[in-house]
């Protein structure tokens, strides 16, 4: 049996084409059911529907065998004890400082609201710049509004919410794209179920 982790929403979404043309079609629908195990035309496939930040947890752990998780979440949880054999190039955008719009230019000490704890310090620490980073679970546009932060790190796709909150995107920290992900001891002991299907990602990815 392969287990395969993906969460609900986007990635679900835009994983749906390419776990098709693999071959593996769920027999239920997350949005419609309240199940978290689906599953699928294939006898030796389910999917396990958990939370994007999860994904590499339960892949870590080998409770799932492969996942599709955000570069962003990979970078955060620091999986190096995961493969990640391919880009799948779904759930695009770009993780960004972010900030008022005509806000002065960043000093030297600057107070950043975000999910991204690592990856912002990170960023900050190599500019030289000292930050002190607030830890949020969302809505992280609020953080300047409300003067609990100089500037915030998220994602930005299209840009809308940025400019919905009188914030704009300013400088880029890394393209994000979903990766698929696979458990190490899987990869070794699965690797005739587990290869074919990065064979036929490949292939998809390729022609499209
Ligand atoms: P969790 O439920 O674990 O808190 P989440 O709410 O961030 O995660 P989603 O919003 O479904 O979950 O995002 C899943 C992934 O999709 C993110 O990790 C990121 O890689 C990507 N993503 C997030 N926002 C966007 C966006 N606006 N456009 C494109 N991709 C995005
Ligand atoms: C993500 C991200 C931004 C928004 C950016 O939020 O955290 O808020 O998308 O997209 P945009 O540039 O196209 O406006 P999401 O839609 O996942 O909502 P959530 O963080 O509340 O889950």
């Amino acid at each position: 049996m392969l287990t395969i982790a993906v969460s609900k929403g986007r990635i679900y979404e835009d994983a749906l084409p390419l776990l098709e043309a693999a071959g593996i079609v769920p027999l239920d629908d997350p949005k419609k059911c309240r199940k978290l195990i689906l599953d699928t035309n294939r006898d030796d496939v389910r999917l396990i529907i958990i939370r994007a930040t999860d994904v590499p947890t339960f892949v870590e752990h080998g409770a799932a065998d492969l996942g599709i998780a955000g570069k962003d979440v990979l970078l955060e949880h620091g999986a190096q004890t995961l493969y990640e054999p391919l880009d799948l190039g779904i759930a695009r955008c770009r993780m960004m400082t972010a900030t008022f719009v005509d806000a002065p230019p960043m000093g030297r000490r600057v107070r950043v609201a975000t999910k991204y704890v690592k990856t912002a310090k990170s960023y900050f620490a190599n500019l030289g710049i000292q930050a002190e980073i607030i830890k949020l679970y969302g809505s992280m546009e609020l953080a300047p509004l409300v003067g609990l932060a100089d500037c915030i790190v998220d994602l930005v796709e299209t840009g809308n919410t940025l400019k919905a909150n009188g914030l704009e995107p300013k400088e880029l920290i890394c393209e994000i794209s979903s990766r698929l992900v696979v458990n190490k001891a899987s990869m070794k002991m699965k690797h005739a179920l587990i290869q074919p299907l990065i064979d036929q990602f490949e292939i998809t990815l390729a022609n499209q």
